[in-house]
Formats: C-alpha cells, structure tokens, sequence
C-alpha cells in the first residue's frame, strides 16, 4: 500500500536488505540505492534460516530502534522490518525453498551448509514482497553477491543487482557488525586478515600464479597472528578455479578470531582495487 502511489508515479524502487545493526556499510548501500533510484526502502530482518544450530542467531545484534533512526537520518523512506510469521506466513521453517546448487555449496556453504539457501530464500521472499526495480548488497559478502546474482538470473526476477565495495576501517578492517564481538586485543589483530589479502592480491598483480603456495603461506600467517582459517583461497571473478592466464582474480578468506567469525576479499583487476 505504501508503495502504491510510488509505482502509480512510475518512480523506481531501490532496496538494501540488511539483518540491522546497521554501521557505515549499510549506510554505503542506501546512499547507492538513493543514488540510483528515486525511492528507497531497507529491511531489517534477522533471518532464522540463514544460521546454523550452532551459530549466532540468539546473540546477533538487535537494534531496531537505533536502525531507524539511522534509516531516517539516511533519507529512506520505508523501513520494512517484519516479523517472522510475516515473512515465513506458512510456519517455519518453511517448506519451499531457493537452493543456490553448487555454488552455494563450495567455500562458505562448505563450512556454514544451509546458509545460501536460508539467504536465497530470504532475499527472494523479501524481493517479492517490496518489489524492488533495483538492489544493493555489500561485496564484502562476494560469494552471497554472486549467488543472488544467479538466483536473479536463474529465477528471472525482475531486480538490477547492484554490488558495492567494501567499506573499511581507516586500518584496513573490513565493516562488520560482527566486529564488536571482538575485545580490544582481538581487534587490533583483525586488520590483519585484509593485509594477507592485500599481501596476495600485490603478488597476483606482480605475476605471480603459484596460487596454492601463496594461500599456504597466507594461512601460515595468519595462524601465526593468532587465528584460525578456515580458507583463504585465490578464484575466479565468478568463484571458479584461478587460471594461471588470467588477469582478474578475487582472494577470499573466512577465520575465527577467539569467538568470532570474520570473512573478507579483495579483488584484483590488474591492480589491487581496494587500499
Ligand atoms: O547480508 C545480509 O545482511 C543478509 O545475508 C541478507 C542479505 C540481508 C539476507 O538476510
């Protein structure tokens, strides 16, 4: 109802679906959203099916409030911030769901199995509810990127995705809500996981193609500085395997630090694209 008159106007629809606590990040897409289009609309839902038995969802940051404020200082025009039973209307868990296939299933899917479909699930049941023309999502999530891509393509939904670089802190750490889980020690080691990536990312550009080697020695130090990898791998722009004759590469990681799990990348385009 409250879009009614927007779509009567003909004026486009941009969204940037977010599970709130909302930082500087978020805050990026909806500046692009607005940017793009002249109506905007952010959601704040933290979504069951996209966590593990064993993960955060009890302890994720709950801060609606504070969101909406942030939204209207922003300029949005609709939060949608629904509940649960609003969403997943049949019961949950719902029994109808997106699954990325194998793409959803390598890297992150190998050690968070279910999260792509708990994502692609949510994301489509939220496109069709506000019906965006447009969305915006964080390339700091890069693999989640290229499955909603897909699932766009694959489904034929009619959304422009669009993916937005990474916002960091001024040392390099890459914007997260999962960051203040982190005590003071921890995040001062954190910006290391981006120097690693920047470490490899330098050397693909300088010509190196011993990718197997490289990420052995990324591991090495980054288990040295106090984490614990889980990957950290060199692919594909589209998550392939690398090729020694290509140019383009993106470097992805995933590592606990003490309790908490921090992802990152960087692409390279010949040159490293991100400070
Ligand atoms: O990136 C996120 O915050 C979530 O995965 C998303 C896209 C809002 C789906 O719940």
């Amino acid at each position: 109802a409250a879009t009614a008159p927007w779509r009567a106007a003909g004026e486009r629809i941009g969204f940037v679906p977010t599970m709130g606590n909302l930082h500087a990040g978020h805050l990026a897409l909806i500046a692009e959203a607005r940017r793009r289009a002249p109506r905007s609309i952010a959601s704040v839902f933290v979504n069951p099916l996209q966590f593990g038995p064993n993960e955060d969802f009890g302890r994720y940051p709950r801060t609606l409030p504070q969101d909406a404020a942030q939204l209207e200082a922003a300029g949005v025009d609709l939060l949608f911030a629904p509940a649960v039973d609003a969403v997943y209307v049949n019961g949950y868990p719902p029994m109808t769901t997106v699954s990325p296939g194998a793409l959803g299933d390598m890297l992150e899917g190998e050690f968070r199995p279910g999260f792509f479909t708990g994502v692609a699930t949510v994301v489509n049941i939220l496109f069709q509810l506000v019906r965006p023309d447009l969305a915006v999502f964080g390339e700091k999530d890069y693999q989640q990127l290229q499955v909603i891509r897909r699932m766009v393509s694959d489904l034929h939904l009619p959304v422009d995705i669009v993916g937005l670089r990474t916002e960091r802190a001024a040392d390099g750490l890459a914007l997260s809500s999962r960051n203040q889980y982190l005590d003071a020690a921890q995040r001062a080691t954190a910006p290391q996981l981006h120097a690693e990536l920047r470490r490899i990312a330098e050397a693909l550009c300088a010509g190196r193609r011993d990718f197997e080697l490289m990420c052995a020695e990324g591991l090495q130090a980054l288990q040295k500085a106090g984490f614990r990898p889980q990957y950290l791998v060199v692919r594909e722009l589209d998550l392939a395997m690398p090729r020694a004759q290509s140019d383009r590469f993106v470097v992805l990681v995933a590592a606990w630090l003490g309790a908490t799990r921090l992802i990152d990348n960087l692409r390279t385009d010949g040159a490293v694209d991100q400070f």
